[in-house]
């Protein structure tokens, strides 16, 4: 499943990652990229400890963790510190899957990359190319979202950044362990969490149906949770 997020910062909150970005020094991306996707990418990344990272990275973590559509489809267990990218000049990044496990940057903490997410930061009117191109079961998709909204897909998917031939592009991504690992168990309990937000607004939540629905939600949800 591709999920699109809407409007996980506001106007605000994007003039002020657009500002932090504008004085960042950025480094070469091939710095977080395994040697395979290390040859196919060309482009530049926030250093993972800097300052002006870490910063934003705690703004974009602190809206994912108030998103409820995120939380219900994503099931957050561990979420990487968020990456900040730029693409200009006909840099893109080729056909690659994510690595499967990330050391947390300063800790001993291996992460298993569940969910793939990729934040949009520029206009798509300001830049020419660089859609998220990403193979599904259905096919192929390109995707380029507006400056604020999120894609959340599996990680798992072969996918690529097209070149930017006009323009720059910024964007965030990160890596999410869902405290339910199976993409088929995880996308069934988000259609029934949807069902049910949707039955508790015509029904109201303590309706009796709503609240035994909502139990065998929370009852599958602890069934499928990772250890
Ligand atoms: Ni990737």
């Amino acid at each position: 499943m591709l999920l699109p997020i809407k409007n996980l910062l506001n106007t605000e909150q994007l003039a002020h990652l657009h500002t932090c970005l504008a004085q960042a020094e950025w480094a070469d991306g091939k710095a977080t990229a395994g040697s395979q996707s290390a040859a196919v990418k060309f482009n530049e990344q926030l250093p993972e400890q800097s300052q002006t990272a870490r910063e934003l990275g705690q703004l974009v973590l602190q809206q994912l963790g108030q998103h409820a559509l995120f939380l219900s489809a994503a099931l957050p267990h561990t979420i990487y510190p968020p990456l900040f990218n730029r693409y200009t000049g006909g840099q893109h990044f080729g056909m690659h899957i994510d690595n499967a496990l990330r050391a947390i940057p300063g800790t001993r903490q291996l992460l298993r990359t569940d969910l793939s997410a990729t934040l949009f930061l520029s206009d798509p009117a300001s830049y020419t190319g660089g859609e998220l191109v990403i193979h599904t079961e259905l096919g192929v998709r390109e995707i380029k979202l507006p400056a604020g909204d999120l894609l959340l897909y599996p990680a798992s998917t072969l996918h690529q950044v097209k070149p930017v031939t006009h323009g720059t592009r910024l964007a965030s991504f990160m890596w999410i362990q869902s405290m339910v690992q199976d993409t088929r168990y995880r996308e069934v309990l988000f259609n029934l969490d949807q069902s049910i937000q949707q039955l508790s607004a015509s029904l109201g939540n303590n309706h009796t149906n709503v609240v035994e629905l909502t139990g065998v939600y929370h009852n599958l949800l602890r069934m499928q949770m990772a250890s």
